[in-house]
């Protein structure tokens, strides 16, 4: 993308990643039948469905984004008769493997390529702990992965690290296994799973410090509304405050709380930002959120924002390039194991543009105020590089030509369309 037009106007975007994929698998493992409107229909979410299909379960995806889940409940699963191949997406596969772990036939699981780089064992551990018959490559630590369930025993597990992913796993466990499954961890993660197992009619109790689940519990199904992606929305509102003279408003975002550290960021570093909260979809509370280009400040991320705001990082560090002082992030090493280094590519890639990015062993530290140059980026196979990248071409002389963009396809179907339509920009 090149330097155009400021953005004005007012879209939607694609749906929330997380809370399709949850709306597949609960789905799949409910009683009756489940509706599903305003799915994502990326890669990654695919690759959810094709699993629970390949598991015998009846999806059918009347268009892109409306879906019909016919779950005959935990016992409605079978035993696959191929691989179950996850693509990209580690959503998938470490969720999947915690329904997985509850049933009593073989499965085999597998992904890409970065997928097979990313660790398994922080699943496979405690799901052997609560009694499942896991392994893969390298003792258990990588795909592709066997998996024989059943018989689980419930477990009070701590987990090193603020995933929901990890918590994710052992809920769906949980609920299979006898007896209670709790489930620490050091700062809360999002809670898409324990507000959608609730409105599938759960029993989920959330505590300051973790969540817990009693086995033996059944959902039953009904229609879910799936709110716009705030890591999505992240991208055209960083467009608009670095866009002179831009405003664009994105409707039916969801505002969870537990996903909207990058608006506090934002405003921390002076972004005028307005939400306006216009309902709640199946548990998760869903705004408006207006944004106009604004005078940036440098600013520290760390703590209990690093998993509010994850997934943003490669955005906000394009954010921060423009903005006046020096921002630090820390306590941010798991982004070494996100689709790629996210770490070393953020650095890397926008470096070649020239902006200063210094790596450290838990974030980076980005120097503001630096304009930047066009030149040649490559998603190098992650999605959200390429868009942060595409992004940094808006305000590159030159502009930016980013290869391999066609990983951005796996979140964000119609990325530059919907940008062109903010600013007639130039894709
Ligand atoms: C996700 C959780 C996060 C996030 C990922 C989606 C989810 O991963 O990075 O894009 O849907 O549960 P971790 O929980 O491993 O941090």
């Amino acid at each position: 993308m090149k330097p155009g037009n400021s953005l004005q106007g007012t879209v939607q975007v694609p749906g929330d990643k997380s809370i399709s994929h949850r709306s597949v698998m609960f789905g799949a493992i409910a009683q009756g039948t489940t509706r599903v409107k305003g799915f994502l229909p990326g890669a990654d979410c695919l690759a959810t469905i094709a699993c629970f299909r390949n598991m015998g379960v009846s999806i059918t995806q009347e268009s892109p984004t409306s879906l019909t889940i016919e779950g005959a409940g935990w016992e409605g699963l079978h035993e696959p008769n191929q691989l179950l191949d996850v693509g990209n997406s580690g959503t998938t596969i470490r969720l999947m493997l915690g329904i997985l772990a509850g049933r009593s036939f073989y499965s085999a699981v597998a992904g890409d390529e970065s997928i097979a780089r990313r660790p398994m064992d922080r699943v496979l551990h405690p799901l052997r702990e609560m009694g499942a018959q896991v392994d893969g490559r390298q003792g258990g630590r990588f795909t592709p992965l066997g998996i024989r369930g059943g018989g689980l025993q419930g477990i009070r597990y701590q987990s090193p690290v603020a995933s929901a992913q990890i918590k994710s796993c052992l809920l769906l466990a949980g609920l299979q296994a006898k007896g209670e499954t709790v489930v620490e961890e050091p700062y809360r993660s999002r809670d898409h799973s324990e507000r959608m197992l609730r409105a599938f009619g759960a029993e989920v109790n959330s505590f300051s410090g973790g969540v817990s689940v009693r086995g033996g519990q059944q959902l039953s199904g009904r229609e879910v509304r799936v709110p716009g992606d705030i890591s999505s929305a992240a991208f055209p509102m960083i467009a608009a405050l670095l866009v002179p003279g831009s405003q664009v408003t994105l409707q039916d975002v969801g505002v969870n709380p537990t996903r909207t550290g990058i608006l506090d960021v934002l405003k921390a570093m002076g972004a005028t930002i307005e939400v306006k909260e216009t309902g709640e979809w199946c548990g998760e509370p869903v705004g408006d959120i207006t944004i106009s280009t604004s005078t940036l400040f440098g600013t520290e991320i760390g703590g209990e924002l690093i998993p509010r705001l994850i997934d943003e990082i490669p955005i906000i560090a394009v954010a921060a390039t423009q903005a006046k002082g020096k921002t630090i992030i820390r306590d941010a090493a798991e982004l070494k194991v996100k689709e790629t280094n996210r770490i070393a590519v953020t650095a890397g890639e926008l470096t070649k543009l020239g902006a200063r990015i210094e790596e450290t062993e838990d974030g980076m530290v980005i120097e503001g105020g630096t304009p930047l140059t066009g030149g040649i980026c490559d998603s190098r196979g992650d999605h959200r590089i390429g868009m942060a990248t595409a992004i940094a071409g808006l305000i590159a002389k030159g502009g930016v030509t980013v290869h391999n963009a066609d990983a951005i396809n796996v979140s964000f179907p119609g990325f530059s369309e919907l940008m062109s339509r903010l600013g007639k920009v130039h894709s």
